[in-house]
């Protein structure tokens, strides 16, 4: 066994992950790629000059352009997630029985990277057991036990020759029957094109999009969940957050690629869940060129790590850190505003990593918590309930945040009748073939099924 270092100065984790990048350019292999040609195959465990070659590939799924030509399908799959939730409003109090967040929004991420990477039409709230919702519970449910496992394989690769993940001969169809149907499967094309890059196996792509799959699932629905729990607590919050999306609302037609910087408020709501709630525990380097680290406390030796010897960013720990965020149990969105956020010192908030190594999927994800979270405060007044915990307390034995007991709100139907015309008239317009997309099929195919969750939907308001 090697080494382990846990950095938590921010001077040196930018000298880590940034200016000598190149003495620590691989993330720790947890699978390797015969164990599991899957997860050890994946962009996130692959090392050196391979890994490069595969980030620039893969790269362009990422670009503003790409993430634009999603919003569209982002949105109506938001707009599913609100006509469902009109639905479970009574009326005689015009107020929602408990609703099981978790459920509610592990199901809308599920289907995001459902469509957005692989094309695939799921509606996880009508259709519960899917395959695909399946497969990522079964992944995300990551407890203890699950981690001691992990660390036995890492040490000892053969004790799990045959881990394979039940995901892995859906996504090699997946490839093989469909090449255009998302970014995942899509890219195929481009890096058969690119200069940079060589003819990729199967199963080398296979292990890019299960990584989004698996990357994409659990972290998204965190920081949604952990949204949707804070803002049940924090009524003066919410209503701030309501009046800019109302007023976006308002002006425009329907939530675009271009709107979503307009929401500002909405920006420092999210990065103060991704401050006290970071799905990332940790960030992770491996020595790959022998490094010298600065002598931890004045008179004493500077430490040399060794090739092969990891070193932890504790990203949750700095987060949480008094030093860099007074006050930090407190959910404070204002430590984000214009005037505060250059106050926060560089490398000390870090919840999709930093360099090159860092998230590349940052762009996607953010849009995918937006476009939701504005049509869900735009409906919804979220409420406090009897099931909902206060203060929140994570749950043990659970690598995954999530709050003990469980996330449970119940929602009050704003006055939206505007809103409900809008987003009508925005499906509508919706289901003209758009020229130039390359996923024009599947989005054809998807806007048919728009049509009918829109009648779906004005039947449930009318009730
Ligand atoms: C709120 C959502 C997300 C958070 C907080 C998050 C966070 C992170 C973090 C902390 C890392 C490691 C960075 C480092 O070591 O410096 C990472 C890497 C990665 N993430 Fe994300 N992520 C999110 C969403 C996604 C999504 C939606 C996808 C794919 C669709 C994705 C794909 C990846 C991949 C492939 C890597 C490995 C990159 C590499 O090694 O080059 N992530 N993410």
């Amino acid at each position: 066994m090697s080494a382990v270092i846990l950095v938590r100065d921010p001077e040196i984790i930018k000298s880590i992950t940034v200016k000598d990048f190149d003495h620590f350019t691989d993330h720790r292999e947890y699978f390797s790629e015969d164990v599991d040609p899957l997860y050890g195959g994946s962009l996130l465990m692959m090392t050196g000059e391979k890994w490069r070659r595969m980030r620039a590939a893969l790269s362009p799924a990422f670009t503003g352009s790409r993430v634009r030509k999603m919003v569209p399908f982002i949105d109506a799959i938001s707009t599913n997630i609100v006509g469902y939730l009109h639905k479970q409003i009574k009326t005689e109090d015009n107020i929602s029985d408990e609703i099981d967040v978790e459920d509610l929004m592990t199901r809308y991420s599920n289907d995001v990277i459902a469509s957005t990477a692989f094309g695939l039409e799921v509606n996880s709230l009508v259709d519960k057991s899917n395959e695909f919702y399946v497969t990522g519970q079964k992944l995300s449910s990551f407890t203890f036990w699950d981690y001691v496992n992990m660390m036995i394989v890492s040490y000892f690769p053969n004790v799990a020759k045959d881990s394979t993940f039940v995901i892995a001969s859906t996504l090699k169809t997946e490839l093989k029957q469909n090449d255009n149907a998302g970014f995942a499967t899509a890219e195929e094309c481009e890096l058969k094109t690119d200069e940079n890059s060589k003819e990729w196996s199967l199963d080398e792509l296979a292990a890019q999009a299960f990584i989004f799959f698996s990357a994409g699932f659990d972290s998204t629905a965190t920081v949604l969940i952990m949204t949707v729990h804070e803002l049940a607590l924090n009524e003066i919050i919410q209503n701030k957050l309501y009046e800019e999306v109302k007023a976006i609302s308002d002006r425009n037609e329907s939530l675009t690629y271009d709107i979503v910087p307009q929401l500002q408020y909405l920006d420092m709501v999210i990065s103060e869940t991704l401050r006290k709630w970071s799905p990332s525990l940790v960030m992770d380097r491996v020595c790959v060129k022998p490094y010298e680290l600065p002598p931890p406390r004045p008179g004493a030796e500077p430490y040399r790590v060794e090739i092969g010897e990891t070193v932890y960013n504790p990203i949750n720990c700095i987060h949480m850190d008094e030093k860099y965020f007074s006050n930090p149990y407190l959910y404070d969105p204002e430590r984000f505003s214009e005037g505060n956020k250059k106050n926060i010192q560089p490398f000390t908030f870090m919840p999709f990593g930093v360099g090159p190594r860092n998230c590349f999927a940052s762009r996607f994800a953010l849009m995918e918590l937006k476009v939701l979270l504005y049509h869900l405060v735009l409906n919804f007044e979220i409420l406090k309930c009897n099931k909902t915990g206060d203060p929140i307390r994570l749950k043990g034995g659970d690598m995954n945040i999530r709050a003990v007991g469980g996330t449970w709100i119940k929602i009050r139907r704003r006055n939206i009748d505007i809103s409900v015309l809008k987003s009508e008239l925005r499906l509508e317009t919706r289901s003209k073939p758009r020229v130039g997309s390359e996923r024009l099929e599947s989005g054809l195919k998807m806007n048919q099924d728009i049509e009918v969750k829109s009648d779906m939907r004005s039947e449930a308001i009318e009730k």
